[in-house]
C-alpha cells in the first residue's frame, strides 16, 4: 500500500544576512535551486515564501518522504527556530508540480496579513485560520522566479542569470 498524501507546514528564521544579487536573495536562490533539483525525484511539492527574515514552507508528498525532507531541512544551518505549524493528510495535492513554488510578498498577502491585524510577515504569530488562507493564496498565486519586492527595477528586467540558474535560460 502506498503512503498517504500529507501536507506539512513550518516556519523558521533565516540565519544569513541579506545579500541580493540582481534583486534576488542569493541564499534563497540557492535553496530553490537545490529544491527544484531534488524534489521532483521524490515526488515532493509545495511552496516556499521568504519575507521579513522568515521562511514559511509547505511540503506535500507521501508521508515518509515529507517527514524525511522535513528532518533534513530542519538541520540546515541557513535557518533556525524551525517550528511546525501544521500537519494533515490530503485527498489531492494543492501544489501540482513536484518541485518548489516560490511566492514573493505581494499586495494580496499584505492585505491578508492586515485583515489579521499583522503589520509584518511573522509566521510565528499566525493563527491556524490564517495559515489555511495563506496556503490557499499561495496555491493560486503565480510562481515568482525571482525575489525582489524592494527592487523597483525588478519588473523591468528579470535577471537572466536567475533563469540560467533555474535551467530556464
Ligand atoms: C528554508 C529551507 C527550505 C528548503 N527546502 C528544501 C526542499 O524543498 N527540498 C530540498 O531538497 N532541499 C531543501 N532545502 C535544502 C536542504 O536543507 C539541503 O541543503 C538540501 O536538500 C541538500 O541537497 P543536496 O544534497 O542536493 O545539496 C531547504 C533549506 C532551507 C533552509
Amino acid at each position: 500500500m502506498s503512503e498517504p498524501l500529507v501536507q506539512l507546514t513550518y516556519a523558521s528564521q533565516a540565519t544569513f544576512t541579506s545579500h541580493q544579487q540582481g534583486g534576488v536573495e542569493t541564499e534563497v536562490a540557492r535553496i530553490l535551486l537545490q529544491s527544484r533539483r531534488n524534489n521532483p525525484k521524490q515526488k515532493l511539492g509545495g511552496v516556499l515564501h521568504f519575507g521579513n527574515g522568515y521562511f514559511f514552507q509547505c511540503l506535500e508528498g507521501e508521508r515518509d518522504t515529507v517527514n524525511a525532507a522535513y528532518e533534513r531541512i530542519a538541520k540546515d544551518p541557513r535557518h533556525t527556530r524551525v517550528q511546525m505549524l501544521g500537519f494533515n493528510t490530503l485527498q489531492r495535492r494543492r501544489f501540482k508540480d513536484w518541485s518548489m513554488k516560490y511566492v514573493a510578498l505581494d499586495s494580496d498577502i499584505q492585505a491578508l496579513l492586515a485583515a489579521h491585524k499583522l503589520k509584518a510577515f511573522d509566521p510565528y504569530l499566525f493563527e491556524p485560520e490564517l495559515i489555511v488562507k495563506l496556503i490557499d493564496l499561495f496555491a493560486g498565486a503565480a510562481d515568482d522566479e525571482g525575489y525582489a519586492p524592494a527592487n523597483p527595477d525588478y519588473n523591468k528586467a528579470k535577471p537572466s542569470w536567475w533563469a540560467r540558474l533555474l535551467g530556464k535560460g
